[in-house]
Order: C-alpha cells, then structure tokens, then sequence
C-alpha cells in the first residue's frame, strides 16, 4: 500500500501472532456483516458480540452509524465515502483481529470490490462474510428508522437499495434469512460457524 509518509518503519509486536493465540485462547476474526438498512445486521452482530462475551470469550463490536459519529464523521454516502468509510473500518477490524477479539462489523458496505479489499488485508480465512440476506421489501415494511419512508420522498439521497445500488455477495461464508429466522437463530448459526471453523478453542459452557 501508498502511503502519504516518508521515513516510516513497521515494528511488529513482542508476542507473534501463534503465541498470541495460545495466550488469549481464541484465532481472532472479522464476522462482516453485509446487507440493506434494516436487514438486521447490527441487531445480529451484537446478539452474537453479547452471546459470545456472556460465553467467556473476547469479542468487540463495530457498527456502521455509531462509527460515523466519530473515527468516520467526516464521511456522507457518495459512493467515495461509503468506499473509504469500509476501507478505515477494514483497518480498524483487522487490528482487532489481530488481537485474537472476534470482531463483528456491520456495514452496508455496499460495493463487492470494497469488500473484497478488507478481505484482501486480512490474514487467508479470517475474514468471515456474513451476507443478511433480507429482501428490500421485507427492509423497507420494517423501516425501523424511518429511512425508507424518507428515501421515498425524495429527502434522503443515495438511499441504499432505492436510489443507490447493493452488490450482493456471490460467496459468503454465512448467509443468514432474517424473514425466515428469529435474530436468536442467526446468532446461533454464526456461532456454530466459529466452533465449527476452530475460532473458539474456549469452552462454550459459560451460559
Ligand atoms: S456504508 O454504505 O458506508 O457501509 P454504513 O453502514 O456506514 O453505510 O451506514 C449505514 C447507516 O447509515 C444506515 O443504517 C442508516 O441508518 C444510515 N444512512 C443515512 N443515510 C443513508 C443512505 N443514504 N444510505 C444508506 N444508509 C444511510
């Protein structure tokens, strides 16, 4: 990657990544929420980061609106902002990451090739897209912020789904179908994936 700075030098850490494994007892990762406004990802994603703590296990959350009130609130929703908007918060899950949390971010992250970038950053496997799979018409009946309604109008631009394009993903390693299950089920699914993978070395008995 470019950068603006000269004179630069990377100093990696005292503990390597394996031992950090085996001191903290988990292989961290990236859970990439991706979908329409109102398909249900931050309400999955902290379901999971909650049921996950609750279970013993080092976990931390990264939402899209609550991130544009700071790190990121000097970024609206043209296609530009939206592109770096998911490039910072790549960065910002793979450091995460690299600390062995399970890290759950929830992005529309419209664009693939965007997504595909942080996938790119990321250590082979540890970057886990989970596809909320809800249909617009399902979205906008539930339009839990009022936005759909508003899109419609005409008062918000580049409303995403409306007035402003989705690429779905072609491979997620998770899909979830919040119409056809409650929020405690996708939770479930998306941890049964980390056990299944060998993320949590952790017991799962604590609750
Ligand atoms: S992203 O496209 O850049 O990944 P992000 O996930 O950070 O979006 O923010 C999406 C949230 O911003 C939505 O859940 C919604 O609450 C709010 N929002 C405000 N304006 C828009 C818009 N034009 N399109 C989509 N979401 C919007």
């Amino acid at each position: 990657m470019t950068t603006k700075s000269d004179n630069i030098t990377w100093h990696g850490a005292n503990v390597g990544p394996d031992e950090r494994q085996s001191l903290t007892g988990q292989r961290g990762c990236v859970l990439w929420f991706t979908g329409l406004s109102g398909s249900g990802k931050s309400t999955i994603s902290r379901r999971v980061e909650e049921l996950l703590l609750r279970r013993g296990h080092f976990c931390y959350g990264l939402d899209g609106d609550n991130v544009r009130f700071g790190l990121n609130k000097d970024l609206g929703f043209s296609a530009e902002d939206r592109a770096e908007n998911v490039r910072r918060v790549g960065q910002v899950a793979k450091l995460f990451a690299d600390s062995t949390a399970i890290t759950t971010a929830a992005f529309i992250s419209p664009s693939r090739s965007g997504r595909d970038a942080v996938r790119s950053h990321m250590p082979p496997g540890t970057f886990l897209e989970v596809f909320v799979d809800t249909p617009i018409e399902v979205c906008e009946a539930r339009d839990p912020k009022g936005l759909y309604a508003k899109a419609r109008a005409g008062e918000i631009a580049n409303f995403t789904g409306i007035s402003a394009p989705y690429e779905a993903p072609l491979a997620a390693e998770i899909v979830l179908k919040t119409a056809e299950h409650d929020i405690d089920a996708c939770a479930e699914q998306v941890i049964s994936h980390l056990v299944d993978n060998g993320f949590l070395n952790r017991t799962l008995d604590k609750g």
